[in-house]
């Protein structure tokens, strides 16, 4: 078996998949540039090699595949804020399509064959139905989703012109962090709703904004699915499996298929602290949906994934043990 790299392996999602690959014996390469992820990963994630670079650099990528002998792909390495991509469109068709045209293209030359893909619930846009199953059309309401589902088409030309097997993981909200307490979630800015929760418990921010209270939900706010950064990480090593196992080019929904509203998660983030959580009502932000739940029945189906972090108070737990163990981040 070749060596897999990972693009993006020293950011969130990507650091906890390389810990879970280790464990299972992936000899594991991470391209990442560092500008988002966190060399400090590295300490535990003992075996893998890093090499920095950018895939925008087809010369590295191409090299780094020769001398590593690199056989599979994880792609998590994009931009993924989604207001960052409204107010900065080009920023983020930059570095998720351009660069990723760049990186595909060093990946066919080398003789890559499988890929993974991390896609996002941002490629459907404004739900139809719910919960969203993979026939669910897509219709991006802004860029970050819009870069998404160009990368899944793009990967399907790919499979068409070269044969290159491809899954697209599309994620909805990914939380918690490493159930070891070894690695967490430190984004800057941070943006998603339970770390963003789980810092005002902590005293680092004043209070936790609840966008909308006027949605047809069952308490009035938004409702989100929130998938384990662990669960999502085993759905990864699954896939990869899967390819090697002669699978065909496809997508998968991954979520827990449970749905909960921004006021859960903050009643949940203060019986989890045992803290007061501030929250202040607040206008709804355009082009956020009322609900946002997966149907991950296919890859339970066909892959056999099943989450074992999936209710939220675990989720919440993990992730705060990290928090406070590393109230600077990693850089504490
Ligand atoms: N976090 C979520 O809830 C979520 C949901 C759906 C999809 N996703 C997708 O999952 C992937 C990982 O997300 P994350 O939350 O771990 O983000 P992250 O920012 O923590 O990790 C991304 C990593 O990619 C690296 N990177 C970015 N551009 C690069 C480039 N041009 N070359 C090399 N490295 C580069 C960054 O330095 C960073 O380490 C992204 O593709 C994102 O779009 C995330």
């Amino acid at each position: 078996m070749g060596a897999t790299l990972v693009t993006g392996g020293a950011g969130y999602i990507g650091s906890h998949t390389v810990k879970l690959m280790l464990r299972q014996g992936y000899d594991v390469v991470i391209y990442d540039t560092l500008e988002l992820g966190h060399k400090q990963v590295l300490k535990y994630l003992p075996g893998a090699k890093l090499v920095q670079g950018d895939i925008g650099d087809g010369n590295l990528v191409a090299n780094t595949v020769k001398e590593h002998g690199v056989d599979s792909v994880i792609h998590f390495a994009a931009y993924a804020s989604v207001p960052e991509s409204v107010a900065q469109p080009v920023k983020y068709y930059q570095n998720n399509i351009v660069k990723t045209l760049t990186l595909l293209d060093a990946l066919n030359a080398g003789g890559i064959k499988h890929i993974l893909f991390s896609s996002s619930a941002a490629t459907f846009g404004e739900p139809q139905y719910s919960p969203i199953d993979e026939n669910h059309p897509q219709k991006p309401t802004n860029p970050y989703g819009q870069t998404k589902l160009d990368g899944e088409h793009i990967l399907h030309w790919y499979d068409v012109a070269f044969g290159i097997k491809s899954i697209s993981l599309r994620y909805f909200c990914a939380a918690g962090a490493d159930p070891e307490g070894e690695l967490g979630e430190d984004h800057t800015p941070e943006t998603h709703m339970i770390p963003l929760t789980l810092l005002t418990a902590l005293g680092r921010r004043p209070d936790i904004k609840m966008f909308g209270g006027d949605y047809p939900t069952r308490d009035g706010t938004g409702v989100r699915d929130y998938i384990h950064v662990t669960d999502l990480g085993q759905a990864h090593i699954l896939g990869l499996e899967a390819l090697k196992n002669g699978a065909d080019t496809t997508a998968y929904n991954l979520g827990n298929g449970r749905g909960y509203s921004v006021k859960e998660v903050i009643e949940t983030g203060r019986q989890v602290t045992g803290k007061e959580i501030v929250a202040t009502p607040a206008p709804r932000r355009p082009g956020d949906p009322a609900e946002l739940v997966a149907s991950s029945a296919k890859i339970e189906k066909e892959l056999g994934w099943k989450p074992q972090y999936g209710d939220l108070p675990t989720m919440m737990r993990t992730a705060y043990q990290w928090f406070e163990s590393h109230p600077n981040g990693y850089e504490g």
